[in-house]
């Protein structure tokens, strides 16, 4: 089982073929025809339902964009791609959180107890209605939380959908998705005491959603529990400092963090030095869109860049260790910065040069679409988490390459919401050989680079005309 998974990280770089794509139905929102719905008011950041709004923050249809098919010229290099039936316009919605070739796979459920906002059951989010399906009507929250939960959201991934566009690397994407998925969740949940977790009874909580495990996956758990109204909270311990260590020990065995993975030990690079950043994640979920045309090529501020790696790696309140996945970069114009390949090391807040030589060109070599080469001429950082696939299969097993994706799809979703934050442009892009730069990265054993994210600044001509439908 494990060797088939180890196959098919070595294996699956590319979409394989799909023998007939046109076999599947083009929709891509689900329809529980007859089941009871639940409204949601609308619009959601207007209303005090938290749920609602959440909900809309995750998976809701929140933007619409007026495209041409000849937007699509970047990405098929062609105009054989353009549509007979309806050649000039398109009309897409989009929604807040990146998906692989917008085919938007991810879906969320809830689980609802009486303090949930909703009549307590099992419901699917309808993102086209912005409304609660209910598929049960008990309290079945126990069967996925892990703690005291109020709620508890669950997110799954219709295979279908993606597997339509990129034949067996679907997998690939529904486990970056989770990731991505889970990341948005932490940042727009905050102050919902959120939690998530990617290792939990899958098939149970399968079985309660009512989904055939093997079409939809359940990749993800988010646990929220909002605070009870402020009491009074007494002066300080403080100056009691031994009783204090002696209370906070016990709490730390009573709920105890996952453990790190054995760390890749640090190399002798030269180290450069970055400025301290903070970035606001839930102020980039309200303008973070894919850069449609590249970037302009303008030199991008050591300030800037900081903020995009103190994302990158931020710890998540989840069941995953914090180095499940390290943190590389390529740098080809940023202020003080030579251009090189690096691994970023939160702890010291500092980059560590691990490839010398021209970055652009090693990127164009593993670049597959126009777009792509595009980005690897004009970008100015290209970050691409690596993990080793020996420590993560034996701390997880099975599981080890749908974690180590998540962790991989995290890390680039908080990198372009902190990017969004200053105006930097952002794509997340699968579509580059990745491994072809495993060498230069001086990369060994298992360890691989999973994923690319390009950023710059966005290229002149790529804003297209987009609305946002809720706020
Ligand atoms: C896992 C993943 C892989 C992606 N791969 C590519 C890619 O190979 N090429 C590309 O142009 N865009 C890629 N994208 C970007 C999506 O096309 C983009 O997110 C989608 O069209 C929705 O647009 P939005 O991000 O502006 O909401 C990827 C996104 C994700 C989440």
């Amino acid at each position: 089982m494990t060797k088939g998974t180890t196959r098919y990280h070595e294996d699956v770089h590319t979409p394989t073929e799909v023998a007939n794509p046109g076999s599947y139905p083009p929709r891509v929102v689900k329809t529980y025809p007859g089941a009871p719905r639940h409204p949601l008011p609308w619009p959601p950041e207007r209303s005090a339902h938290r749920l609602g709004r959440l909900l809309a923050d995750l998976g809701g249809i929140t933007r619409s964009q007026w495209l041409t098919p000849l937007d699509m010229l970047p990405f098929t290099d062609s105009f054989e791609a353009i549509p007979d039936a309806d050649p000039l316009q398109w009309l897409v919605t989009r929604r807040p959180t990146p998906s692989g070739g917008a085919r938007y796979s991810a879906e969320w459920y809830v689980l609802a107890g009486p303090d949930s906002e909703v009549p307590t059951g099992v419901y699917y989010y309808d993102p086209a209605r912005h409304d609660l399906v209910r598929l049960r009507a008990g309290d079945y929250r126990s069967w996925a939380a892990s703690r005291p939960a109020g709620t508890v959201l669950v997110q799954t991934n219709v295979f279908w959908r993606l597997a339509a566009k990129y034949g067996e690397m679907y997998y690939r994407l529904a486990c970056l998705e989770a990731g991505i998925q889970v990341a948005q969740a932490l940042v727009v949940a905050e102050g919902q005491n959120a939690t998530a977790r990617l290792c939990f009874p899958d098939a149970d909580v399968a079985e309660v959603l009512g989904l055939d495990p093997g079409e939809e996956g359940a990749h993800a758990v988010v646990e929220l529990l909002p605070p009870v109204p402020a009491g009074y909270g007494g002066p300080s311990l403080a100056a009691f400092p031994r009783a204090h260590g002696a209370h906070t020990a016990v709490l730390a065995q009573s709920r105890p963090g996952p453990e790190p993975l054995p760390a890749a030990p640090s190399g002798e690079g030269k180290r450069v030095g970055l400025p301290h950043a903070a970035p606001d994640l839930a102020a980039g979920t309200r303008t973070r869109h894919a850069a449609m045309r590249g970037f302009s090529g303008a030199t991008m501020s050591a300030g800037a860049l900081a903020t995009i790696l103190t994302a990158y790696a931020q710890d998540a309140r989840w069941d995953l260790p914090a180095n499940l996945v390290e943190f590389y970069c390529v740098v080809a114009d940023v202020t003080g910065v030579p251009a090189g390949a690096y691994r970023y090391h939160p702890g010291e807040h500092e980059l560590e040069l691990v490839g010398e030589g021209d970055p652009r060109q090693r990127l164009r070599e593993a670049a597959l679409a126009a777009l792509t080469q595009q980005g690897a001429r004009t970008a100015n950082v290209w970050l691409l988490p690596v993990g080793d696939a020996e420590a993560a299969e034996e701390r997880f097993g099975a599981r080890w390459y749908r974690v180590q994706q998540a962790a991989a799809g995290a890390a680039l979703h908080r990198a372009c919401l902190a990017a969004a934050t200053v105006d930097v442009a952002s794509r997340i892009q699968n579509d580059v050989l990745t491994h072809l730069l495993d060498t230069w990265f001086g990369l060994s054993g298992r360890r691989r680079s999973l994923l690319v994210a390009q950023f710059g600044t966005e290229h002149p001509g790529g804003l297209r005309p987009e609305f946002r439908l809720t706020w």
